[in-house]
């Protein structure tokens, strides 16, 4: 049998699995670790943590599956993105906190740098809006603030890195720094038509160029493990940052295939191809998982509160005990009653990018109970995904290509069946669970197998992808029409300044 190890490093926690070449979980570990919020609005992760916790679920989950790291093909990587760390070369020791993506503190950074006139720039080489959700004005936020820092940044003495880079320089033993054009895609530093670190941004953004790791294909033999972490050394054969990972792991290879991830927030990305063209309705262009060198593009919206909106329901009115009662809760009537829940707790992001809407709830009668509220908190996060879903779609058209035909979903919140049908109604076109819904370890285990040629090609690869439920929209149009309308009305309430 071939095995394939998948590192899986998210925002709350670390996670490992085996999978066998059919792309099935043999076994799985996981490890939260602390989340530190210095201030408001800052968020950091200690990268010793990140590493130790790692390395533990990839040591467990082989004992799970009982196999060792000689029957492993290859392991791949996948990260949370933009989470920025900067480390000395000799020592390996962290010069500050990773600083997460949700971290707001380069906001003035970002000012400054709009104030300059820099957004067209920023937007044509990186396919980005300039924002402090990205790395580049973080890594200058460490070099501004840090004392020390730049001068041995400008002596050459330091590295940075996504979490990818840095789990492989633990890996090897500091003997590589390298990332993949996906990661590097999320730094506001990197040319994506180009596949390369792009010097303009880099005076623009004053970040000298001996911090940047070297830049691959994400299918791509990186090196070997060091054999003292696992037993033996493995190749690591694929990186990508989670959302590409997961569009990966969806089979979505080619222009118009769309995947959405049902987590704290939502992540929907849809592949356009070797060929990119800006959005005009609201969405982020960026790098998808390049098998070779050819640059390959995806179109991106992402969703700050989507499984989040249920915590709220648990912890902030305490309407529900646990999670898992949301689905009960919400299907014990049969529709919100006219309530509208917008859940802009930290402002909306794509497609309306309107940083100070606050949530809302609207459309609320003396018949409205906690069931019509948690009906319409878990129908916020379709409305969101189809606000999104009808962004790409009128970028795709606008492109010259078709919108888009379905929908395939993973993340924890897709096994919520409830949800899912009504995101297949709102939309229009079938949203397909696979039967794997572990999409973003899978793809950088598929990304490793190619490159370790378990996998011939990615003909392959979407053979093996397979459905485990195809939910197909049953309501008429014209009434899902009526509630995109009533729901693009209750955002406008929720921008009201
Ligand atoms: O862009 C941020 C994203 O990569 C984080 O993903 O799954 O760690 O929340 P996750």
């Amino acid at each position: 049998m071939t095995y394939l190890l998948a590192l899986d490093q998210g925002t709350s926690s670390s996670r490992s699995i085996v999978f066998d070449a059919q792309g099935n979980i043999v076994a799985m570990s996981q490890r939260e670790f602390r989340q530190i919020y210095p201030q408001p609005g800052w968020v950091e992760h200690d990268p010793r943590e990140i590493w130790s916790s790692q390395l533990e679920t990839a040591r467990e989950v082989l004992v799970k599956a009982g196999l060792a790291a000689a029957d492993m093909a290859a392991l791949g990587i996948t990260n949370q993105r933009e989470t920025t760390l900067l480390w000395d070369r000799k020592t390996g020791e962290p010069v500050y906190n990773a600083i997460v993506w949700q971290d707001r503190r380069a906001e003035p950074i970002c000012a400054a740098l709009r104030g300059q006139g820099l957004e067209p720039l920023v937007r044509e080489k990186t396919g980005l809006v300039i924002d402090a959700y990205f790395s580049g004005t973080k890594i200058q936020w460490i070099l501004d603030h840090v004392p020390g820092v730049r001068e041995r940044a400008e002596r050459g003495e330091l590295a940075f890195g996504n979490v990818d880079t840095w789990l492989v320089w633990q890996l090897t033993g500091a003997r590589l720094h390298v990332t993949d054009v996906t990661n590097a895609s999320r730094t506001m530093l990197f040319d994506i038509h180009r596949n390369r670190w792009d010097d303009e941004l880099l005076a623009a953004l004053r970040i000298p160029r001996s911090l940047l790791p070297e830049v691959h294909p994400s299918a791509h033999v990186y090196g070997e493990t060091d054999a003292h972490l696992l037993g033996k050394s493995l190749r690591i054969g694929g990186i990508a940052g989670d959302q590409q990972s997961a569009l990966f792991g969806q089979a979505c290879f080619s222009a118009g295939l769309a995947k959405n991830t049902y987590g704290t927030g939502c992540f929907m990305l849809m592949h356009t191809g070797t060929r990119t063209k800006l959005s005009t309705n609201g969405l982020v262009t960026t790098s998808a998982a390049q098998p070779t060198a050819t640059p390959e593009f995806a179109q991106e919206g992402s969703i700050f509160i989507g499984g989040a909106v249920v915590q709220w329901l648990r912890d902030g009115l305490r309407a529900i005990k646990a999670s898992s009662e949301v689905e009960s809760l919400a299907e014990s009537v049969p529709d919100s009653g006219g309530v509208m829940f917008v859940p802009a707790f930290t402002g909306l992001g794509a497609p309306y990018w309107k940083p100070n809407a606050s949530g809302t709830i609207v459309g609320l009668t003396r018949g409205s109970g906690a069931a019509h509220i948690a009906r319409a908190a878990l129908e916020s996060i379709a409305f969101q995904s189809a606000a999104l879903l009808q962004a790409m779609s009128r970028d795709a058209v606008a492109a010259g290509g078709s919108p888009v035909a379905e929908l395939r979903v993973d993340g924890g919140a897709c096994v919520n069946n409830l949800l899912m049908q009504f995101q297949a109604d709102l939309l229009g076109i079938p949203v397909v669970r696979p039967k794997v819904i572990e999409t973003t370890a899978l793809g950088a285990a598929y990304l490793a197998g190619l490159s370790c040629g378990v996998y011939r090609s990615l003909d392959e690869l979407s053979d093996q992808w397979q459905v485990e439920r195809r939910f197909m929209p049953t309501m008429p149009r014209g009434r899902a029409e009526e509630l995109m309308q009533r729901w693009e009305h209750a955002v406008r309430q929720a921008t009201l300044e």
